[in-house]
């Protein structure tokens, strides 16, 4: 019979947004992975922003982009998403008849949540000779009102890609979109999103750390802000800042995203240093509160116990897939 425990928790587990019981702190979680993996036929994939130990036990780690692609292309029965819901979302928007896991439901995305799909309905209804490009950090809702979805990774091909007379919503990223204005030269229509964790980077102790390291590369990713971007030697998603640090003499670097990252730079380059770009509060480093919601227990509960899981209405799944399809098809059109 089922623990009495167990049972409760599985009824709660949309609620709590995980499965909320006791681990024996003797099982090693690293092999009970690897061992639910195989018996499931399970791929676990993680951004780049997850907790170092995640990031070691996953089959793939990747950006945005990256993560889309691989989940597109598996044969799993299983997803096992290491991100945030959007993500996990994407993954399942692409494979309806496989079950997608996320560790903790409650790992959202603040960029995703500054689009709510009602005020953004209206405010597309302003601008009705435009078409709307959205970021992948947003909802099934968002997607479903969107014509192309784009990554910081192909966002700038891709709005280049669209006939130069054709009028553009850029959405929900105000920085991103700023940034591809800038480096496309088109003159976008931009949704007022942010990220708060590549918002709160402090442009005085980023220019401090400069100055005290002469010769390292400052870096950063493109939903920062402008007065940051305008300081960095590079800008590029988080898997395009990863090759940087990897095929860039520097021996120092100055990182402007979220921390998880530095974990794959450091394993690639060891005897480069690497240094957190610093936030405007009292924390040396940026973590994203969402992507650190997943830990490495809740990870190994939501495959042993195969919840919580992404579940999505029929309807919306086939409206949001369009954008997504037009996103990786330009994608491999570009060799991306
Ligand atoms: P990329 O994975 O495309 O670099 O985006 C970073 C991010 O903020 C994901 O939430
Ligand atoms: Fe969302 Fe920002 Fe966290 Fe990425 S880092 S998941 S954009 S809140």
């Amino acid at each position: 019979m089922e623990d009495i425990h167990l049972a409760a928790a599985k009824k709660n587990v949309m609620k709590a947004g995980f499965l909320d019981i006791e681990i024996d702190p003797t099982l090693d979680l690293f092999h009970e992975i690897e061992r639910l993996k195989k018996e499931k036929n399970a791929i676990l994939l993680a951004h780049y922003y997850q907790e170092p130990d995640i990031q070691d036990v996953a089959d793939y780690i990747g950006d945005s982009l990256g993560l889309a692609q691989k989940a597109q292309n598996t044969d799993a029965d299983i997803i096992v998403f290491a991100g945030v819901h959007f993500m996990a979302e994407t993954a399942k928007i692409l494979n309806p008849n496989k079950k997608v896991l996320l560790p903790d439901l409650n790992a959202g995305c603040s960029l995703a949540d500054s689009a709510p799909a009602d005020q953004f309905r209206k405010f597309k209804e302003k601008y009705p000779d435009h078409i709307v490009i959205s970021y992948i950090n947003c909802t099934a809702d968002i997607k479903a009102l969107s014509d192309i979805i784009v990554t910081s990774s192909n966002a700038q091909k891709i709005v280049e890609s669209v006939p130069r007379d054709q009028k553009i919503i850029f959405a929900p990223d105000k920085n991103l979109g700023a940034y591809l204005v800038k480096k496309t030269g088109r003159d976008m229509v931009l949704w007022n999103g942010a990220c708060m964790v590549h918002e709160i980077f402090s442009l005085e102790k980023i220019t401090k750390l400069k100055t005290r390291h002469p010769n390292a590369r400052f870096i950063a990713h493109p939903e920062c802000e402008e007065a940051v971007l305008r300081l960095a030697d590079y800008i590029g998603s988080t898997t395009g800042l990863l090759k940087y640090t990897q095929q860039n003499e520097a021996t120092e670097f100055i990182v402007a995203t979220e921390t998880g990252i530095l974990h794959q730079m450091q394993k690639s380059s060891p005897n480069k240093t690497f240094i957190p770009a610093p936030p405007n509060n009292s924390c040396a480093c940026n973590d994203c509160p969402h992507m650190k919601l997943n830990t490495l227990e809740k990870l190994y509960l939501c495959m042993e116990y195969e919840t919580p899981e992404i579940q999505m209405d029929e309807e919306l799944r086939k409206a949001a897939k369009k954008p997504i399809d037009r996103m990786l098809e330009i994608s491999a059109q570009y060799g991306l």
